[in-house]
C-alpha cells in the first residue's frame, strides 16, 4: 500500500489515476528506522499528519514482535480531526492494553465529538512525558513539528542518538546522483531519510 497527500505535480497526477491504470514505481530507496537495534527498550512513536504513514509500518512491526520490546507509546496529532489518517488503526491501537496512545488535534481542529487531546504535538509530548530511560523515540511529521519536538525530547532526557527522525528534502533521482537533496555532505535520498538527532546536530542548518 502507498499513502500520499496531494501537494504537487506528481501527487496531483497520482490522484488523477483510476483503478486499473498503469504507473511506474521505483524504490524503496534509502535507509530505515532501525527497529532491530531497539529490542528490550521502550519505544516512543511520535507522528504528525501524513507522517504516520512511514511510522505506522514500524509500529506494526513492533506490535507483531511485541514481546521483544518494553513499553510502547504512540503520540499522534494532526491539524484537525479530518486530517487524522489511519483512523481504523487508531481505533484498534486505542483498544490495546499493551500500548499507550495519545491522539491530538491542533487548537481549533477539534469537533464537538472529539475526545482526544487538543494541542500541538510537541506540547502533548511534554504532557505525556514518556520516560527516556532505556527508550528510543521515532519521530516523523512536518519539519516544524520535528523542529519543536526534538528539544522537548532532549528536555525529557532522550539521548540524541536514541532519537530517530526524518528529513523531507526535495528529491529527484533518489540515487545520490543529482545533488538535489543533499545537506552538506549527506544525501538525504541515499544516506537518509532517517537520521538520529545526533547526526542532524552535526549537519549544516540547511534543512
Ligand atoms: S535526489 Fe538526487 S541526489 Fe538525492
Amino acid at each position: 500500500m502507498c499513502t500520499f497527500k496531494t501537494v504537487g505535480k506528481a501527487t496531483r497526477a497520482l490522484r488523477g489515476l483510476n483503478v486499473g491504470d498503469t504507473m511506474g514505481f521505483r524504490g524503496p530507496y534509502g535507509n530505515h528506522f532501525p527497529l532491530e537495534q531497539m529490542e528490550k527498550a521502550n519505544l516512543v512513536f511520535i507522528a504528525g499528519g501524513i507522517g504516520l504513514a512511514p511510522v505506522r509500518c514500524v509500529i506494526w512491526n513492533a506490535l507483531d514482535l511485541r514481546d521483544r520490546f518494553d513499553q510502547v507509546t504512540i503520540i499522534y496529532g494532526a491539524r484537525s480531526v479530518g486530517d487524522l489518517v489511519y483512523k481504523r488503526e487508531l481505533e484498534e491501537w486505542a483498544k490495546r492494553s499493551d500500548l499507550k496512545l495519545w491522539q491530538t488535534v491542533d487548537p481549533g481542529g477539534e469537533t464537538p465529538e472529539w475526545k482526544g487531546e487538543i494541542g500541538f504535538v510537541p506540547t502533548i509530548v511534554e504532557k505525556a512525558a514518556p520516560s527516556s530511560n532505556n527508550a528510543y523515540a521515532i519521530v516523523c511529521g512536518p519539519p516544524i513539528m520535528i523542529k519543536f519536538t526534538l528539544p522537548v525530547l532532549e528536555k525529557l532526557g532522550f539521548a540524541p542518538d536514541h532519537v530517530y527522525t526524518t528529513l523531507e528534502n526535495r528529491m529527484k533521482c533518489g540515487l545520490g546522483k543529482c545533488g538535489r537533496c543533499n545537506v552538506g555532505p549527506v544525501y538525504v535520498c541515499k544516506d537518509g531519510p532517517v537520521f538520529t538527532a545526533a547526526q542532524l546536530a552535526a549537519l549544516p542548518a540547511e534543512y
